[in-house]
């Protein structure tokens, strides 16, 4: 008895039921596991109103914006709206010193003036469906793991096919749970998708890396795109004959705004979270991985820096790559230190000893999950090594971007060594490596790069014994001894990728014969080294360790949920269309410090400062803000507001979501997180975790009132 009482407080004290603001649910089963408590905290709509099966409803709206973002449409003729860091790379694209978008932000005055993006897609959720059954079909509980995936590939091989036969659209079964659960995802994508309006850098990446990930903030992350089709309003490939998209729905917007307590919610689509790992797991991510990288990054932002605030050409050259390496180096110190802080290791040592007693206290559980967590700690042990090396590999080595650029000759290298026969290949492999090269060279600007190599270089010799790092590495640095300039210098010198014009020479007149001249290239030989290493030696180790942490995992997730059978589960992230819910809300980051639910424009003039460019303030802008020339803009306060914060469960591709308030209207569009809730990937605390979106009216006030595209306005619906 008195056991059972323990357990039972165990259960409820470290992992009671999912707080109202935690969890990233299926749309599809709203109605049944979430309805009531969303309308419990203040929604009017309903479930079906959200997700529905049979009439046009908001998921209608919602888009996966390229890779990894998400986007709404916002108006009947395919507007749509993401965040500014998720059109970045396609704003860069387009700018160059004379026409420097990035700077000056760009804005189409009517449909011509809209610029194609090649490679940006958009995709649409037609329907999501159940198919664990089938996808489980003939799987038996003796079959070995290798047969159980083969089977299960085979039968979804065979649902993704029946799924989208005599379509346009693409069909994707996807696990969830860890294998416990199989959905059907069918989808259609737009590939022509143009770029309407970004604001300058100075409001769209206001506060630049250095308020990335933090709140209070003040960025203006938002830009607009939009869908085009074939006359028949499906999906066509880029053409000038091409029409705007006439959707089955678009978002209404509120001005209202939202004020603490309100209930909102975040449609989109989430990336990755692991919140059912082992304690193993995140001692592994927190203690072994997250430490290497974080300092690696460090030291290539520092070179970054130096370079970028030495020349117009490099900042914009290097403007992605830097945002792309500072998010993420960011977000793994505010991670580290949130589950420090929420003991969050503890917790789930705690979690799995109430879980081996209870597996223990019956014969039956003791067979199939008595051994998992001692499993756990010996699979974690081995390979929290290699996930070291691996680490090391991708930050330090895959940091140099000539390695990188270098083996991508690696395809040419092979036809023109065994199929001198087949010069067809070889010319397409030259054409697209020369397309590469355009891109590469335009960004690349080799002092950075060859600064990188010593610095990268000599911190992973400093932190690892020779024998984990490539071989090839080793040996080319032996005779510089400690002196990483030295190496770098001579190594850089000699190697054709470091200039342009001798890559180009070499792709204009390649002959088969040539091909010498690529392998016994100093760069590309320890570039082959780098990646020979990962693919002969890490790789497979790796395969082989996480095939069988998945599966472990697969049935823990199974034996939690009988552990914990009052607990409601939400499926971890997988980049499939989520909803989440929660309010507005303030928080208190730590000691005696409060913070406010939501910023005005009077922060933006604080923080204001004309030496650092990511806190230049326009003219235009303060011109607004001293006549207080809000128009309808304004809050009822007469401020003009710029973010919020709430309590919605969200990660890395939820930027752009659409923040919906109890109506379903637009209130705003998430685009982060604050730093103290960054652990949340891993582990969910209420107190802490909020996500960070644009309000709606600063969006409509600088598309309207400072940059003077007040059509698109009139173009969207604005409900109140
Ligand atoms: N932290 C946000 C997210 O993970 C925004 C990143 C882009 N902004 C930046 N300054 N790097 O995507
Ligand atoms: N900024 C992230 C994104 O780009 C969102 C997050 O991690 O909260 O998706």
């Amino acid at each position: 008895m008195k056991k059972l009482v323990f357990l039972f407080l165990v259960v409820l004290i470290s992992f009671g039921p999912v707080r109202a603001g935690e969890g990233m649910w299926l749309p599809i089963l709203l109605e049944q596991l979430n309805e009531p408590e969303m309308k419990s905290m203040g929604m009017r709509i309903s479930a079906e109103d959200i997700y529905s099966i049979n009439k046009s409803s908001l998921k209608d709206a919602i888009l996966l914006f390229g890779r990894g973002c998400t986007a709404e449409i916002i108006s009947d003729q395919g507007l749509i709206l993401t965040n500014h860091h998720c059109g970045y790379g396609q704003i860069q694209a387009h700018s160059t010193i004379e026409h420097d978008y990035l700077t000056t932000g760009f804005w189409a005055m009517n449909q011509s003036e809209e610029l194609s993006n090649p490679g940006l897609s958009v995709t649409l959720l037609i329907r999501m469906e159940d198919v664990t059954a089938k996808a489980l079909a003939g799987v038996e509980p003796g079959m070995s793991e290798k047969a159980r995936s083969e089977k299960i590939r085979e039968n979804i091989a065979g649902i993704e096919k029946a799924a989208i036969e005599n379509t346009h659209y693409n069909a994707r079964v996807r696990p969830f749970y860890y294998g416990n659960e199989y959905y059907l995802f069918v989808t259609e994508t737009f590939n022509d998708v143009r770029l309407v309006g970004a604001p300058p850098s100075n409001i769209g990446k206001f506060g630049g890396d250095t308020d990335n990930w933090m709140w209070p903030r003040h960025t203006g992350d938002f830009s607009l795109f939009r869908i085009y089709a074939g006359k028949d309003n499906k999906p066509a490939d880029y053409s000038p004959d091409n029409v705007p998209y006439v959707p089955k729905r678009h978002l209404n917007i509120s001005l209202k705004g939202a004020e603490k307590g309100d209930f909102t919610f975040v449609f989109g689509y989430p990336g990755t979270t692991q919140e059912y790992l082992p304690s193993h797991a995140i001692e592994m991510i927190t203690g072994t991985e997250n430490p290497p990288a974080i300092r690696l990054r460090g030291k290539r932002l520092d070179i970054f820096d130096r370079y970028m605030n030495q020349s117009d050409l490099v900042r914009i050259q290097y403007s992605a790559k830097h945002a792309g390496v500072a998010n993420y180096w960011k977000k793994m110190i505010g991670e580290n230190r949130g589950i420090k802080r929420l003991n969050a290791i503890e917790k789930k040592q705690k979690l799995e000893q109430g879980f081996m007693e209870w597996a223990s206290a019956d014969p039956l559980r003791n067979s199939k999950y008595g051994k998992l967590v001692p499993e756990f700690e010996a699979l974690y042990a081995r390979l929290s090594g290699l996930n070291e090396d691996e680490t090391y590999l991708i930050e330090a080595a895959l940091g140099v971007e000539a390695f990188r650029f270098a083996y991508s000759f690696s395809r040419l290298v092979s036809a023109a060594e065994n199929a001198s026969g087949n010069p067809e290949q070889v010319g397409k492999i030259i054409e697209q490596l020369k397309q590469t090269a355009d891109g590469y060279y335009k960004n690349y600007h080799m002092p950075v790069d060859r600064s990188v190599f010593a610095t990268l270089m000599q911190d992973w010799f400093e932190h690892q014994e020779s024998g984990r790092i490539p071989v090839e590495l080793v040996q080319a640095s032996i005779p510089y001894g400690s002196n990483y300039e030295a190496w770098a210098k001579d190594l850089f010198d000699n190697s054709m990728f470091a200039d342009r014009q001798k890559v180009n020479e070499l792709l204009n007149g390649f002959k088969t014969k040539k091909v010498k001249k690529i392998t016994s290239d100093p760069v590309y030989k320890l570039a082959s080294g780098v990646y020979n290493h990962y693919f002969n030696r890490l790789q497979p180790e790796l395969a082989i360790l996480n095939a069988h942490t998945d599966s472990l995992q697969r049935i823990y997730m199974q034996g939690l949920m009988e552990f914990q059978p009052n607990r409601r589960f939400y499926p971890d992230a997988n980049s499939t269309l989520r909803v989440t819910y929660g309010k507005v809300d303030d928080y208190f980051p730590r000691d005696a410090v409060h913070y406010r639910h939501y910023t005005t424009l009077e922060g933006i003039m604080e923080k204001e400062d004309p030496d650092i460019y990511d806190y230049v303030v326009e003219p235009k802008l303060k011109e607004l803000f001293r006549n207080k020339d809000y128009g309808r803009y304004a809050a009822p306060d007469g401020t003009m507001r710029i973010a919020f914060i709430a309590s919605n469960h969200t990660t890395g591709g939820n930027s752009g979501s659409p923040v919906l308030d109890a109506d379903g209207n637009l209130i705003g569009v998430n685009f982060d997180r604050n730093w103290e809730g960054t652990m949340s990937d891993l582990m969910y605390d209420p107190d802490q975790c909020r996500n960070i979106s644009i309000d709606i009216r600063y969006c409509l006030f600088v598309i309207d009132k400072l940059a003077g595209a007040g059509h698109l306005v009139d173009e969207m619906t604005l409900v109140n």
